[in-house]
């Protein structure tokens, strides 16, 4: 194992210095790391915009950071949907529309595990439609603002990438044939990664410095992640195994976003997650990618793909 750059105990949000007068857009802060990320941001003083599905639990989860930090910190939320491009669409124009700059926009929600295929109102299989397509519009629309803040992207993966079929079904993408939970899951994450590391490219090509980009995973936490899209028997196989010394809490989990999101000079190219057993537990730190996620045939084909699919384009 190699030596962790951050020593022993790894990245820890000690790093973060005061965070007042940035700003933070992150998905999916209604529970698990998207939560704990938001309410370490908030704690340093950061202003949060939350981008959740459902405005009830929105509502209760800045009642719940205002109860536990203080009725003044920066928070507030916008009503969206990553599994709908309409949604995504209106909430970036929203986004752009009231908040004037963005330090890092953290692409944190995510559904997994679905057990049967089930379509978007876009027409595409629900994973790759919410997890991959929604983060992608939302990228894109809110990249002209990212850039003029000198910020960065940071996507959420999964070691799941490295699952599954280990590169996208493009001829199959929706899973008319052989669908499994867990084949669907692990693409749309693996997508989310390679559309990271083909914007790095991208970036570079065009000699653009000003956005950075990052690719991380929580390893193994406990949240609800499995309970709110999986099965009757994969929420029971993840709920013992939120019982092992193999799973994290959801505040450990939150750490390798919030180090992307804020740690000065990071390395674009790494991957980051913990570096324990599995790279599911342990100190945060880069570690090994293997490399069909940084297959340029593969992500460079995606990339073009989603132009497509979705109409929208970055603007690098
Ligand atoms: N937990 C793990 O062990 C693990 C492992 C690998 C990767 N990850 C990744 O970690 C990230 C965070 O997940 P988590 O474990 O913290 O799970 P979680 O507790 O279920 O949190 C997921 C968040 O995403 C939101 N979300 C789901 N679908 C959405 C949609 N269509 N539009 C907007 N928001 C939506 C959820 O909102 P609602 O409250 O409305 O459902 C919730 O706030 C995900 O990207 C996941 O793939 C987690």
């Amino acid at each position: 194992m190699s030596t962790n750059q951050f020593g022993r105990k790894g990245w820890t949000p000690e790093r973060i210095g005061n965070l007042n007068g940035k700003t933070f857009v992150l998905t999916g802060t209604t529970s698990g790391t998207g939560f704990e990320a938001a309410k370490i941001l908030l704690s340093k003083g950061a202003k949060v915009v939350m981008l959740n599905r459902n405005p009830k639990k929105s509502e209760d989860t800045m009642a719940t950071l205002k109860q536990e930090l203080g009725q003044e910190i920066k928070v507030s939320a916008i009503k969206m949907d990553l599994s709908s491009q309409s949604s995504v669409k209106k909430a970036a124009e929203e986004v752009l529309t009231s908040v004037d700059q963005i330090d890092a926009l953290i692409c944190n929600a995510a559904i997994a595990q679905v057990p049967n295929q089930v379509m978007t109102e876009d027409g595409w299989e629900s994973q790759m439609g919410t997890n991959y397509y929604g983060n992608y519009t939302l990228q894109a629309l809110l990249f002209p603002l990212i850039e003029k803040s000198h910020g960065r992207i940071v996507t959420v993966g999964s070691m799941g990438y490295d699952m599954g079929i280990k590169t996208i079904k493009f001829d199959d993408l929706n899973w008319d044939n052989d669908y499994t939970a867990n084949n669907a899951y692990s693409q749309s994450k693996l997508a989310q990664i390679m559309s990271i590391y083909e914007l790095q490219d991208r970036l570079k090509a065009a000699g653009n410095n000003n956005v950075k980009a990052y690719a991380c995973h929580p390893g193994s936490s406990r949240t609800n992640l499995i309970n709110t899209s999986g099965s009757f028997m994969m929420r029971m196989i993840f709920n013992l195994m939120k019982l092992s010394p193999l799973t994290q809490t959801a505040e450990k989990g939150a750490y390798p976003q919030l180090m992307c999101a804020t740690e000065p000079d990071l390395d674009q190219t790494g991957f980051y997650g913990p570096t324990g057993r599995s790279n599911w537990v342990g100190p945060v730190g880069a570690h090994h990618i293997e490399p069909h996620a940084k297959d340029k045939e593969v992500s460079k084909r995606l990339w073009e793909l989603s132009e497509k699919e979705t109409g929208v384009k970055f603007e690098i």
